[in-house]
């Protein structure tokens, strides 16, 4: 084997390696599986049925709360329920479709974002799939 042969070779395994490896990654990424680490893999949170439509429910993961809010049948957004400004719980307003902050009138939109009073930033947001009739959470962006 020439020189020019070998590193033809050396690059295709090189380039067919990163393509399985990335190819590997999102399947795991796009796959739920339980019990796993959170902030890596999916996360089971709560059943579907506990969770009516229009409805939100405080769950805990590990030291972070997340406030599940129910928006449709088959819909369910997942945030942070620690205010950007100074921390206090936020909670789920039905009537405006927005998050309030009690302690010093901070409004948050749905996807999160600032909508009245001095949060800096929005809230983060997780990714959230359902299946089974369970609701599953992952620490990625949602
Ligand atoms: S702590 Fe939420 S608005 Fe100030």
């Amino acid at each position: 084997m020439n020189r020019r042969t070998f590193l033809r070779v050396a690059s295709r395994l090189v380039a067919a390696l990163w393509g399985a490896s990335f190819l590997w990654g999102w399947l795991r990424y796009l796959t739920p599986r339980e019990g796993l680490t959170w902030g890596r893999m999916w996360t089971p949170v709560l059943d579907l049925d506990e969770l009516p439509v229009g409805e939100a429910r405080q769950v805990n993961i590990g030291e972070r709360p997340v406030l599940l809010i129910r928006v449709k049948p088959d819909a369910v957004v997942a945030l942070s329920a620690v205010c950007t400004h100074r921390r206090c719980g936020v909670v789920w307003n039905r009537d405006q479709e927005a998050l309030t902050c009690p302690c010093h009138g901070g409004r948050f939109a749905l996807s999160g974002q600032v909508l009245a009073g001095p949060p800096p930033s929005p809230l983060r947001r997780y990714a959230v799939h359902l299946q089974n009739g369970k609701i599953f959470l992952s620490g990625g962006p949602g």
